[in-house]
């Protein structure tokens, strides 16, 4: 049967089944809950695209925590140094805590290196990045996330958080293009 889909002016097909993505954001909650027994945690989600990720991954949580959604914005600064990066939305101090960074896909790596700088600022004991997808061949960053849901060749992808032209955040399964 073709299960293939149509976004826009694309057509994608069925690449990782909502079965297997359940199994393994249970698998990175377990592994969570060992690593961090006892320990206090704030999770941070990057919008838009971790929701989905971030509200599963919680529910399979044990652990004593925090969990707070940013946004990174880029905008055009007034001065030559071009495109600048701020952090929206974190009210919660992070100051000497331990905190895991939920984003749905560490692509280039730019916005977790980026990410990083920024809550670095914020004096936290520890840092880390869980990311439900990782595009290792089109990775050029310093961060390496340490918690990885599916390592994934270099396509587009969509479903799960992720989107095209911002369509397709809602499906329960993650689709590849078709080319
Ligand atoms: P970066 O290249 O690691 O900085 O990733 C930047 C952003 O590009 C990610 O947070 C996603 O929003 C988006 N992105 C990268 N690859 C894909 C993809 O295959 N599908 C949908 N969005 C993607």
């Amino acid at each position: 049967m073709n299960r293939d889909i149509s976004l826009l002016d694309k057509t994608f097909t069925p690449y990782l089944s909502s079965e297997s993505i359940r199994n393994r954001i249970h698998a990175l909650a377990t592994q969570l809950n060992a690593d961090y027994k006892g320990e206090s945690v704030v999770f941070i989600g990057v919008l838009n695209g971790a929701f989905m990720f971030a509200s599963d991954l919680m529910k399979g949580l044990d652990l004593n925590l925090e969990i707070s959604f940013v946004k990174v914005s880029s905008y055009s600064g007034t001065q030559s140094s071009g495109i600048v990066k701020e952090l929206i939305g974190l009210n919660n101090s992070i100051n000497d805590k331990h905190v895991i960074v939920l984003e749905d896909i560490v692509d280039t790596g730019r916005t977790a290196d980026k990410l990083f700088e920024l809550l670095h600022e914020k004096t936290p004991r520890s840092i880390e990045m869980c990311t439900l997808l990782f595009k290792p061949n089109a990775f050029e960053g310093k961060m390496v996330p340490k918690y990885v849901g599916f390592k994934i060749p270099n396509k587009f992808v969509v479903g799960f958080g992720l989107d095209y032209d911002e369509v397709g955040r809602n499906l329960n399964e993650i689709y590849q293009l078709k080319e």
